[in-house]
């Protein structure tokens, strides 16, 4: 979703600005924009397309500034153009926005009428003439903090104006915005690898803290205009950013970081010889948990299907009550979560609104909130009671990968917590459980080395239109997610389903036309799911099945199979995650899709 930077320091500042840009691409985002100061005024070169169509703009003739904003936009308001590109201007100010004005048209109809002129369909230029109104008789500050107070919504923003063109203002409500603190140069953007490459000191801003940016330096205020002070946290170099390491795509580089990745989920968390968790890194202690009567785990997306295949580890390993809930649905469904309730957000970026949102209802209703986040410094991490960093690394790729996996391991530990908790484990079922766990990063090797198979089964149904995939048990929401893969990536319309529903509707789909995946576990549902491939094949359907090798045998019907090693049921759902990403992938790419970054879609959804 739109991305944000801006810079005051010593060096090019433009430069520095379009390199952010480049840095938030990973966001989403459809047109793009600087801003700069210059001797007539304040300058805005901005279009739609991407960050190269922008510097072919901005570097026609290579402006000369120490002040600059930039804006990678992803459209709500309006189509994407030239016309609702960011940064927006009026008289005297020039203003980039993340988030959405919720009382813009009667805003814009009280600024019409005082003889403002709109030139785009966004919400945002409202707040930018609403400033410039207020600026005419107030201080560039004071301007900034009074049109405040006349919005309803979210918004990181950064203005600049032309009568203080030495000064870059920020403010945050609801949409992240982090202070980059660097020797003699300053930055404000969405999400630090913007900046990472220059300096890792930084401020994660709270709700309506305004920073003044000048080249003397920062003054943190609330929008009262009373100083306040916030601590300086160090973001170390291989935290922040990301390159592609000679992979073609991040997605790609991303799957097969998995195994390392994974490991670093585990790292200082467990005990393997005593079968313990480090409940310490939960940030939590027994006392807390011991009084929790249920469990809730709200999320969007991938970390919902994260979240649906959590429910069934914690309920089967530890059999403590678990509701999973859309985190968009959540506070409207007026939950009954009280104080004797643990809720979970589960959440890559931790900035996701719907995500924050249910886990502040849960919170506002007396639960006890764990976040369990990648994104260090996260809104959900800071805001939550305790956080566990999932500590996966930066994740590019929009389509989310070896972040679903390290959720699931995460809940897996979680399990294993709860279950010590309530004497359901024994010790040496979890010591087992521990060392199956430590397994897996090698396993997940072994399925990729197998990548060619995977190419192959691509190469023969990239040209499906519509795919089905079904799992029973914890693989379903394995289901949903291959299924979402498929659909982000690579446009193919796909739908996950519980095995045993699809005598109940979606059989009527099968033909010679349909790819259905399968996946298949052993136990008592195995026979089932056989039974559904069979049922595939009569009507002419093409039946891909994913399965442990050793199972691979009695499966008589398959047009095609994909092997994973064994391991147990809730692991299970981890290797299986990970063929499912590389048949997307491959996929996506046969078609020509722009896999890092899929048409529409913005890696970190901060708008409801
Ligand atoms: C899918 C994907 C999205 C996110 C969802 C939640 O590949 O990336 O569905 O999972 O937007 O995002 P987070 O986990 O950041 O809250």
């Amino acid at each position: 979703m739109c991305g944000i930077i801006g810079y005051i320091g010593r060096d090019d500042a433009v430069d520095l600005v379009v390199e952010g840009l480049r840095h938030l691409e990973y966001r989403g985002y459809d047109s793009a924009g600087v801003a700069f100061p210059t001797d007539s005024g304040i300058e805005v070169r901005r279009c739609k397309g991407k960050i190269k169509d922008l510097e072919a703009i901005v570097y026609v003739d290579k402006p000369v500034a120490n002040v600059a904003i930039g804006h990678t936009r992803w459209a709500t308001h309006g189509v994407p153009s030239e016309y609702n590109a960011h940064p927006h201007s009026s008289d005297n100010i020039v203003l980039v926005h993340n988030g959405i004005i919720e009382n813009y048209l009667d805003l814009k109809k009280e600024l019409i009428e005082r003889g403002y002129r709109f030139t785009s369909e966004t919400d945002t230029e409202v707040l930018c003439h609403l400033i410039d109104r207020y600026s005419r008789d107030y201080t560039f500050e004071e301007a900034v903090m009074m049109a405040l107070k006349d919005v309803r919504g979210a918004y990181a923003i950064l203005v600049l104006s032309a009568r203080d063109p030495q000064k870059i203002i920020g403010v945050r409500k609801d949409s992240p915005l982090v202070l980059g603190i660097g020797e003699g140069e300053f930055f404000l953007a969405s999400d630090v690898p913007a900046f990472h490459a220059r300096t890792g000191r930084v401020i994660f801003l709270e709700n309506n803290d305004m920073v003044i940016l000048s080249p003397e330096g920062y003054k943190l205020m609330d929008l009262n205009g009373n100083s306040i002070e916030r601590e300086i946290e160090f973001i170390p170099p291989m935290a922040a950013g990301a390159d592609k390491g000679g992979y073609k795509h991040y997605m790609l580089k991303e799957i097969h970081e998995q195994p390392r990745a994974l490991s670093d989920t585990l790292r200082g968390r467990i005990f393997p010889e005593r079968g313990e968790v480090n409940l310490s890194e939960f940030g939590l202690d027994e006392g807390m948990l011991r009084g929790v009567d249920r469990i809730f785990i709200g999320a969007c997306g991938t970390s919902w299907h994260a979240a649906l295949a959590g429910k069934y580890m914690i309920e089967q390993i530890a059999r403590v009550p678990v509701e999973v809930d859309l985190a968009s649905e959540f506070r409207y469904r007026r939950p009954l979560i009280g104080d004797k309730d643990l809720f979970i957000a589960i959440t890559q970026s931790g900035e996701t609104a719907d995500t924050l949102a249910a886990q502040r209802e849960a919170k506002r209703r007396g639960a006890l909130t764990l976040s369990i986040c990648n994104a260090l410094g996260a809104t959900s991490a800071r805001e939550a009671d305790a956080v566990f960093y999932t500590h996966s690394g930066p994740e590019i790729g929009v389509a989310s990968t070896k972040a679903f996996t390290s959720q699931l391991f995460s809940l897996y530990l979680f399990s294993l917590i709860m279950a010590r908790i309530g004497g359901r484990l024994e010790e040496q079922d979890a010591v087992a459980m521990i060392a199956e766990l430590l397994r897996v990063p090698d396993k997940i090797e072994k399925i990729i080395s197998n990548e060619d198979a995977i190419v192959a089964v691509a190469k023969e149904l990239f040209k499906a239109k519509d795919f089905l995939y079904l799992g029973r048990g914890i693989l379903h929401p394995i289901a949903l997610e291959g299924a979402l893969k498929l659909k982000e990536i690579s446009y193919i319309h796909a739908e996950g389903y519980p095995a045993g529903e699809m005598k109940h509707g979606p059989i009527a789909l099968i033909d010679e036309d349909v790819p259905v995946v399968f996946l298949v576990q052993r136990g008592v549902l195995k026979e089932k799911v056989l039974s559904n491939i069979s049922e595939v094949k009569a009507r002419g359907g093409k039946a891909v099945v994913v399965m442990s090798d050793s199972l691979l045998g009695e499966v008589r019907q398959a047009d095609y199979t994909i092997g994973i090693p064994e391991t147990n049921p809730y692991l299970e759902a981890v290797l299986m995650a990970v063929p499912l990403q590389l048949l997307a992938y491959h996929i996506g790419v046969l078609r020509g899709c722009d896999v890092d970054q899929p048409r529409n879609l913005a890696k970190s959804v901060t708008v409801e």
